[in-house]
């Protein structure tokens, strides 16, 4: 089925799993939807998340996507079971393939999930990692200030590495062997991380993402629902939309792409309602 993959995050972080669908399954078109006007989601309440989300659901269905990614860990952790509950298009979240990545590549020790502080409120990675493994031992750190220095373009500043060092603390001295990266934001920080992290350690430590496991289970949905784009003859179209200042995401976008990527359309997810007061 040529029609598109719909993967919608509230800002850019979630080109970082855009891009590992577009690696892995290089023949499905994709529409990218970036919430640019309401980012921030990680420090608002569950119920404006839904709200949000809601909104962007319909937007991608309108867009006649076969199935929404929601490439962002806030909103899969409030909202995934609402927003795939009885709708006619497939959604897929996160959190799930986040939590499976961290256990297999843990050798037992701790598990340490850094989030968005709502995505840590939720305990949705602690829960997903106890279905997979009821003893493993889980902590949550929520980094708020990690999404606008990765915003500003800033993943390598001292500055960063003064607020890792202090998100990162209370991970000295634990059996910690294993972070997850609970934000599709992170992964641009992943050097800085993993560098405070193994100075407060005192020994390596592995640092996953979910974007390619996301990648993986997003192939192997469309395997079996049937739904692969059919051989074609070139590059399927990427749409890469926001809702809001197209003009000013150019930088940061490519970094989380990590290739050349096509203009940003400005779009509207309210539907003429106002921001933020949306409709279902
Ligand atoms: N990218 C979002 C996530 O994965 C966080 C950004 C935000 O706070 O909106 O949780």
């Amino acid at each position: 089925m040529s029609a598109p993959i719909g993967v919608f995050d509230s800002g850019l972080g979630g080109l970082t799993v855009a891009a590992a669908i577009r690696a892995a399954l290089p023949r499905e078109a994709i529409v990218y939807l970036g919430d640019t006007a309401r980012v921030p989601y990680g420090t608002r309440s569950p119920a404006t998340i839904v709200r949000y989300a809601r909104n962007n659901v319909a937007f991608l269905k309108r867009q006649d996507v076969k199935l929404v990614v929601i490439a962002c860990n806030t909103v899969s952790a409030h909202a995934l079971g609402g927003l795939a509950d009885g709708g006619d298009v497939p959604v897929l979240g996160v959190i799930r393939p986040g939590a499976r990545v961290a256990v297999e590549a843990s050798r037992g020790g701790t598990i340490a999930v850094l989030g968005t502080p709502v995505t840590v409120r939720s305990g949705a990675y602690e829960q997903a990692i106890h279905e997979l493994d009821p003893n493993r031992e889980v902590v949550q750190i929520a980094c708020p200030l990690f999404v606008p220095l990765v915003e500003e373009g800033w993943t390598a500043h001292e500055v960063t590495r003064l607020v890792a060092q202090e998100y990162l603390g209370p991970l000295a001295g634990t059996r910690v062997d294993t972070i997850i990266l609970g934000c599709t934001h992170y992964p641009l920080l992943r050097e800085v991380i993993t560098e405070t992290a193994q100075r407060l350690l005192g020994r390596s430590v592995e640092v996953v993402d979910s974007a390619t496991a996301v990648a993986r289970d997003v192939a192997a949905f469309l395997q079996r629902a049937g739904l692969e784009a059919p051989e074609g003859d070139g590059s399927p179209p990427q749409r890469f939309c926001v809702t809001d200042a197209p003009d000013r995401v150019g930088d940061v976008a490519r970094r989380f792409w990590g290739e050349q990527l096509g203009a940003f359309e400005h779009v509207d997810v309210f539907m003429g309602g106002p921001p933020g007061g949306g409709q279902a």
